[in-house]
């Protein structure tokens, strides 16, 4: 038995392990900054990239003028410089080596898009506990991860460093993405902090174009952007960096509101806030500073403490103070929170790494990157062909995405090596190549190649073979930052190569490994049966193999809306009803010529594309059937001191073992405010043998039918509401309770 006593203090260092105070570090830094000088102070502010052993960064360390750098991930380099800072400075302080591990260090899991496919928390967990394992051997010690924005916009390059367009979804992958980085206490060897990035609002960006601006009311802002934010700092997230783009005129790293009024007095967040790279800087270019000094005032009165490669904290932060513009309050503020960053990682007492090569790609590693791809796959449509089985003896794989070791790593891959990915055509060849005929010609160089030169091999190989598995997709570089596209089809010539495959007859099975949902209504209309898998890493190829040939059984489903059109976006499924919701859509095609112009009705939809998405938000197949009983609510009645509980069972129909994850929503009928159709408020993932059921029960209770009013309180009203546990957000009977 633990007693109460233990208890406690378990609970206490739990609590001060992470950004919180504790009075004995504060004691550490009071002691130390009393000895700093006011440029020593600036030189904590200052982060650098990273360039080797130079001369320039080499003196810089040496006279205390940078406090963190970025982009070093030779060890022996950081070995070096970490010596110079510990033993030839004046106050010995640590430097903090940060890099942007954003979906693993050298073992690749799948990009954060696929990761929230998963919808297994404890998968992203792992990910995140593996890519910090990986990164702290070599010294990196703070990664600019988890990224949190709300990405509805499949334009937006970024939206694959993203878990997608669900505020919720995305709060518990981010949580379990700060509690993987950074272990069970930021001082342990292998722990990195974790950043909460971007804050906020990027993923509002104008036409998914990057950097753009955006217009976010705060009831908006507060209702979906934030909640993210707010759960990595209820996950003792230890820093957060600011977003490159203005929110209605004001850029992140100047914007008060968020940075003070929001993230250190709302929500007591006493972390390293760093900006982006050189975004304090680029506030001139916004047209909000005169100069550098303007820019670096604003975004130390906005209480940014980390200025990443802009140079305006170096250049100015001193002259501003001795013509009282900034006060030294504001900057000691700021030095505190680096160093209270530092004594928390344990940098001053152990500042160097371990090190070794020897835990890259380990075996567990591995395993558990391909088990997160495995569940990152989603299965759109099936007509019975997959998995594939002895009837089709012969298979030809093609496409540009079989055999591309690169690009199946996906976006911000900058350690991770493509020699070590495991492509589609290597796994099926290794693993399935004694029972099937494996065929293969690529048909295409990469996915943008518009070259029909091959065309007659593949249609020619098609034609011998039994079945045709063809890898689309798009090439890892264009998606991510500054990759914004206005056109989301499959890129190249892929859809004529496909459209002459399937003129062949034979079976077919796309594959798409991408960064985005791509618009593939055509390509889904020619398939037999398709398997998105958002760029899935290292263990990509035999996650997929065992996929399409029945080892495994494919369980992802949607973080975010899959348009028809690009003309649908921002299409999501939390949007609001409107008060001419569709209603007897008339497609364009299906118009009479002459047709009277009240013929078609006044409700909201496009003419070309209708109202519905090509794939919901939560939408994905399985080889087995999962069967939901009606839900049973334990009282039909809802008080703000009790919860109520939902209950349903799930039953597992089907021939073949399998997870499915439930998902519960609602909606508030009438609210002061309109209220989106449906929202997310829990989901379990479960595994049901054939044959099997389960009963599962939510939790339902008052604080999480919360809304932003107008005035930004939180507030729950009264009155009746939907709920759903079902299968994906498009399906299922609401049930109705009232808030009393
Ligand atoms: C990105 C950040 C990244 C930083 C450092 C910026 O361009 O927006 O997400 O962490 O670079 O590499």
């Amino acid at each position: 038995m633990i007693s109460r006593t233990a208890i406690l203090v378990l609970l206490f260092s739990a609590i001060f392990s992470y950004g919180q105070k504790n009075s004995e570090t504060e004691k550490k830094i009071d002691k130390l900054m009393s000895k700093m000088t006011i440029d020593e102070k600036i030189g904590q502010l200052n982060q650098l990239s990273g360039e080797g052993l130079s001369q320039n960064i080499v003196a810089q360390v040496k006279n205390g003028s940078v406090g963190s750098l970025l982009n070093e991930v030779d060890s022996k380099v950081i070995y070096e410089l970490q010596k110079v800072a510990t033993t030839q400075t004046r106050l010995r302080i640590p430097l903090i080596f940060a890099r942007d591990v954003i979906h693993g260090f050298k073992t690749i899991f799948p990009i954060p898009l696929g990761q929230a496919a998963s919808w297994n928390t404890s998968l992203v967990e792992d990910g995140a506990r593996i890519a910090a394992i990986e990164a702290s051997s070599v010294g990196i010690k703070w990664t600019f991860a988890p990224m949190i924005d709300v990405s509805r916009d499949p334009r937006w390059g970024r939206i694959a460093e993203s878990f997608g367009e669900d505020s919720y979804l995305i709060s518990k992958m981010g949580a379990a993405s700060v509690r993987g980085y950074q272990g069970k206490n930021l001082a342990d060897k292998t722990a990195i902090a974790a950043c909460a990035k971007h804050f906020a609002g990027y993923g509002a960006t104008e036409s998914g174009k990057d950097y753009n601006t955006t217009w976010i009311p705060e009831v908006q802002l507060r209702d979906t952007y934030l909640p993210p934010f707010k759960a990595a700092v209820d996950a003792q997230v230890a820093t957060f960096m600011c977003s490159f783009n203005d929110i209605n005129g004001v850029p992140s790293s100047g914007n008060k509101h968020l940075n003070d009024d929001i993230l250190r007095k709302e929500w007591k967040f006493n972390g390293v806030l760093v900006s982006d790279w050189a975004s304090i800087e680029q506030m001139q270019t916004h047209g909000v500073a005169a100069n550098l000094a303007d820019a670096a005032k604003l975004a130390i009165d906005a209480k940014v403490d980390m200025d990443m490669m802009g140079f305006a904290y170096t250049k100015n932060l001193k002259d501003l103070i001795k013509n009282k513009s900034v006060k030294i309050k504001q900057i000691d503020a700021a030095v505190r929170n680096v160093l209270r960053l530092k004594f928390n990682l344990g940098l001053f007492d152990n500042p160097f790494a371990e090190n070794s090569e020897s835990t890259f790609y380990a075996n567990n590693a591995l395993s558990s990157a391909q088990k997160a791809a495995t569940e990152s796959v989603v299965l759109l449509k099936n007509n019975g062909l997959l998995p594939i089985n002895k009837d089709h003896k012969t298979v030809a794989v093609m496409g540009p995405l079989a055999n591309s070791p690169a690009d199946q790593l996906g976006t911000w891959v900058m350690d991770g090596e493509p020699n070590h990915s495991i492509t589609p055509l290597d796994a099926i060849h290794k693993n399935f190549g004694k029972n099937f005929t494996i065929q293969y010609e690529q048909g295409l160089a990469y996915s943008r190649d518009t070259n029909s030169v091959n065309f007659s091999k593949a249609i020619q190989l098609a034609q011998n073979s039994d079945v045709i598995v063809f890898f689309a997709g798009e090439e890892a570089l264009l998606s991510g930052e500054a990759r914004a596209r206005a056109d989301i089809n499959l890129p190249g010539a892929q859809t004529k190569l496909l459209t002459e495959l399937k003129k062949t007859g034979k079976p077919l099975v796309l594959v798409v490994m991408a960064g985005r949902p791509h618009t593939i209504q055509k390509e889904i209309e020619m398939a037999d049966a398709v398997l998105y898998s958002f760029h899935p890493g290292t263990m990509g190829g035999p996650a997929l193999a065992n996929i399409i040939f029945g080892v495994e059984n494919p369980s992802g489903k949607l973080p975010v809306t899959f348009p028809r059109l690009v003309g649908q976006v921002p299409i999501y499924y939390a949007h609001k009803m409107t008060g001419r919701p569709a209603k007897d859509i008339q497609l364009i095609n299906e118009i009479p010529v002459g047709a009277p112009q009240f013929s078609l009705g006044f409700t909201s939809y496009h003419l070309d594309a209708g109202d519905s998405p090509l794939f919901p938000f939560g939408f994905g197949l399985s080889y087995t059937n999962f069967n939901y009983s009606p839900v049973k609510l334990s009282a039909t009645t809802l008080t703000r001191e009790n919860s109520i509980t939902a209950n349903c069972k799930v039953s597992n129909t089907g021939k073949m073992d399998g997870y499915e994850v439930v998902q519960l929503y609602v909606r508030d009928k009438v609210a002061s405010l309109a209220q989106p159709v449906k929202r997310l408020i829990g989901f379990e993932k479960i595994f049901l043998k054939s044959g099997e059921s389960k009963e599962l029960s939510f939790d339902v209770s008052a604080n999480q039918l919360s809304f932003h009013d107008s005035k930004n309180n939180l507030i729950v009203e009264n009155g009746e509401f939907d709920l759903w546990i079902s299968t994906n957000s498009n399906s299922g009977s609401p049930q109705m309770f009232i808030l009393k």
